[in-house]
């Protein structure tokens, strides 16, 4: 079974193609970055305006690199929210004129879906186990009970992690996506030397990255000869106690023994890290995607679209992508 995934959800064009949901044929990732990084963030028109002069290339790119042509794909698997609206529209027009073409059938996917499933390409946790997404748009917790099968636990009430991330990296003057850079000057910092807030909200499991992003500001305000490397490194600790903390305790009020992370802030190295000694010290069971399936990609995509698919799962023409688009239900 060959699924042809497509993500233009946000700032990367991608698509790939992945077997029985498993095996990554071909998976291409263009990105934006060198037309975002001088704003210090993503610019939506300049988003959406890309992928039109992307999707076509990468997919063709996809399938060329999986040695495959469109007619031997058994159904194409795309982002339809949530995200940016105007990405979005590109992806699931692109997906839809395929599938009108070709006679193949399409199937909707959510991105956090498909974030969850990107570790499904290498491994899949027994379930129940805790998800954390935690990327550029959502920082959220889940009980997973099944594919498909999601209860929201927490999510953030303001910034996501990935977006505190991006915004100290702008404060410290460097450009989009600010994570992998504050990722690097951490390693050479000192975490212990600048102590940030934590906040554990204590009436939820909810996150809030707000309180620390502006704490970073007023810092760096009075004391603009610290080494930045000092500055990020104890941004980063903050940010990693309360992730890793949080999902730690979670899982064990819950008595759940599985935690598996993903989102483009799971490829942060110090987090990685200190999720796999906590739990390790713990005796729970850690999922990490591989560092190039943390961050957008339609790998995951295809994967999340295979289990859809299997329970027959397909949409019609009629297809809209949402910008809000949450998963999760009251009893899942
Ligand atoms: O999952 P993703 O590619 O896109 C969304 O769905 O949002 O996540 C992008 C986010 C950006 O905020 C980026 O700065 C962050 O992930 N990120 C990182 C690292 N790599 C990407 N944050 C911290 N450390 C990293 N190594
Ligand atoms: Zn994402």
């Amino acid at each position: 079974m060959l699924i042809l995934g497509i993500d233009t959800s946000c700032d990367d064009t991608a698509a790939a193609v992945v077997e029985d949901g498993k095996k990554i044929v071909s998976n291409i990732v263009s990105n934006q970055n060198e037309i975002h990084n001088k704003y210090g963030g993503i610019v939506p028109e300049l988003a959406s305006r890309r992928h039109i002069e992307m999707i076509t290339p990468v997919v063709h790119e996809a399938l060329v690199n999986a040695k495959t042509g469109i007619e031997d794909i058994d159904a194409i698997a795309v982002t339809y929210g949530p995200g940016l609206i105007g990405s979005l529209l590109v992806g699931v027009c692109y997906a839809k004129s395929l599938s009108y073409v070709h006679h193949i059938p399409i199937i909707a996917v959510n991105h956090l879906e498909g974030h969850i499933c990107s570790y499904y390409l290498e491994s899949i946790p027994e379930v129940p186990y805790l998800a954390l997404v935690v990327s550029g748009g959502h920082t959220s917790m889940y009980r997973v009970t099944g594919t498909g099968n999601y209860f929201e636990i927490g999510r953030t009430r303001d910034d996501a992690a990935g977006e505190a991330f991006d915004k100290v990296a702008k404060l410290l003057g460097f450009g989009y996506p600010g994570g992998p850079i504050i990722d690097q000057l951490a390693s050479k910092g000192d975490p212990q030397s600048i102590h940030f807030p934590r906040s554990f909200l204590k009436d939820s499991y909810d996150f809030s990255f707000s309180g620390v992003k502006t704490a970073v500001f007023n810092y760096v305000r009075k004391n603009l000869q610290t080494s930045k490397e000092d500055i990020a490194a104890g941004f980063q600790a903050a940010v990693i106690d309360v992730l890793v903390g949080r999902s730690i305790e979670v899982a064990k009020q819950l008595g759940i023994r599985r935690i598996a992370l993903s989102g483009g802030v799971s490829a942060n190295k110090g987090l990685r890290d200190a999720i796999k000694e906590k739990t390790s010290d713990e005796g729970l069971q850690v999922f990490l995607p591989s560092v190039d399936l943390c961050t957008d990609n339609a790998a995951m995509i295809a994967s999340a679209g295979y289990y859809r698919f299997m329970k027959g799962e397909t949409a019609a023409f009629d297809l809209n992508p949402k910008a809000y688009l949450p998963i999760g239900s009251a009893n899942g």
